[in-house]
């Protein structure tokens, strides 16, 4: 196999060094916009060059974002390379397009390290798929807000405090916002999703909210009661369509997801025949990606046509069906929602009835929208 590897940056080294232990498995070019004079001959800055040469069957899309990742993917699978990406932003919003565009070329399209990291998980929700009901896929799929989480829950820190730290360490970027908004798992369960149950799922659809407002005494107000307060995304099959949402989730201390610390992830898949199944790991990272990927590139060489799936149903997304009780800590009280729901006091807000996550999730964008304070747990059973 001769590779394009297109990006040179945290993953893209990782993915090089791990295949130049590797026998077999050749980087002939790397793309890269800046001058990286260790790399010699194999540096290119023109996708084409690639592209045209025949000897490379597969290509490696590691630059991350949607542009020109998407463009350059798309133009890599026109021109019959394999393409294997950890870009979760690209492949969640157009999964079906390029699924179904690899599946037309006749050629491999894989992305692994898009969900769980080095956990060895999109694979083995695959092979379960394909022999099992799979009814629920669910956990934390994100390192750097478990890390905040994790720090704010042990060191009693406040979230910015506890975000910064995690900046410092290199666990959080400059820019926060896909990690602490619930984006990137949302992507993630979305992509969770599809595999799971042989769907095209649309990201946007999917609920998220995020860790931005938590505060420690949501994190006390969890603790007091046994619970750990934990980001997760769900996708539970339903009767019209698949549930899937992302929001913080109160659960209880002495579960496996209560006890996952730093930046590590658990994500879990439950279906007929095997039950529950957990999968515990690196969930990021430059070598645990990089191993993802290049898991997928042994799979390509073993054989063609490697895909997720060649079922790819229309399903919506369905947040009216999945019911359970709420954290909530507000100040939009006024709201009719909220003035009908039966609740009890908790810690710094209330315990709610069991209510849709389609209406709690409505509810807390309202509040947002109208400038006030809201933070949603959802009670994990
Ligand atoms: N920012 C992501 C995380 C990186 O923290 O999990 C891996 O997808």
């Amino acid at each position: 196999m001769k590779i394009g590897l297109l990006g040179y940056g945290t993953v893209g080294k990782g993915v090089f060094d791990i295949l130049e232990e590797l026998n077999g498995l050749e980087v002939k070019y790397v793309l890269d916009l800046r001058e990286l004079p260790e790399l010699g001959e194999k540096l290119t800055h023109d996708l084409n060059v690639i592209l045209s040469d025949p000897e490379v069957d597969t290509v490696v899309e590691l630059i991350g974002g949607m542009n020109p990742a998407y463009d350059f993917v798309k133009k890599s699978l026109l021109a019959g390379k394999n393409v294997v990406t950890a870009n979760k932003l690209m492949v969640s919003l157009h999964y079906g397009e390029l699924v179904r565009l690899a599946a037309e070329k006749g050629v491999s399209f894989r992305y692994s390290a898009s969900a769980g990291g080095g956990i060895p998980w999109l694979v083995n929700l695959q092979r379960a798929h394909r022999a099992s009901r799979l009814e629920l896929v669910y956990g934390i799929m994100n390192g750097t807000t478990n890390y905040i989480l994790d720090s704010m829950t042990t060191l009693g820190e406040e979230f910015d405090a506890a975000l910064a730290e995690a900046q410092k360490l290199g666990f959080a970027e400059a820019d926060p916002s896909s990690d602490i908004d619930g984006l990137d798992t949302r992507h993630k369960t979305t992509l969770s999703a599809n595999v799971a149950y042989g769907v095209v799922l649309d990201d946007e659809k999917v609920d998220a909210f995020g860790i931005r407002f938590a505060k420690k005494c949501d994190i006390d107000a969890a603790g007091e009661a046994g619970y750990a307060l934990k980001l997760f995304g769900v996708a539970r099959r339903c009767q019209e369509g698949i549930a899937a949402y992302v929001e913080p989730t109160l659960v209880p201390a002495e579960t496996p997801e209560g006890n996952i610390h730093g930046c590590d992830n658990i994500i879990a898949f439950e279906g007929s025949y095997i039950g529950k199944t957990r999968f515990v790991g690196a969930g990021a990272g430059r070598y645990p990606t990089g191993y993802a990927v290049v898991q997928d590139l042994v799979d390509i060489d073993a054989g063609p046509g490697v895909l997720y799936n060649e079922k790819m149903d229309e399903a919506a997304v369905n947040n009216a069906a999945e019911c359970h009780a709420y954290y909530v800590r507000t100040d939009a009280t006024d709201d009719p929602f909220f003035v009908a729901l039966e609740k009890k006091p908790f810690g710094a807000g209330f315990a709610t009835e069991k209510v849709s996550v389609r209406q709690m999730h409505d509810f807390a964008a309202r509040a947002l929208a109208a400038g006030k304070e809201i933070f949603i747990a959802g009670f994990w059973n």
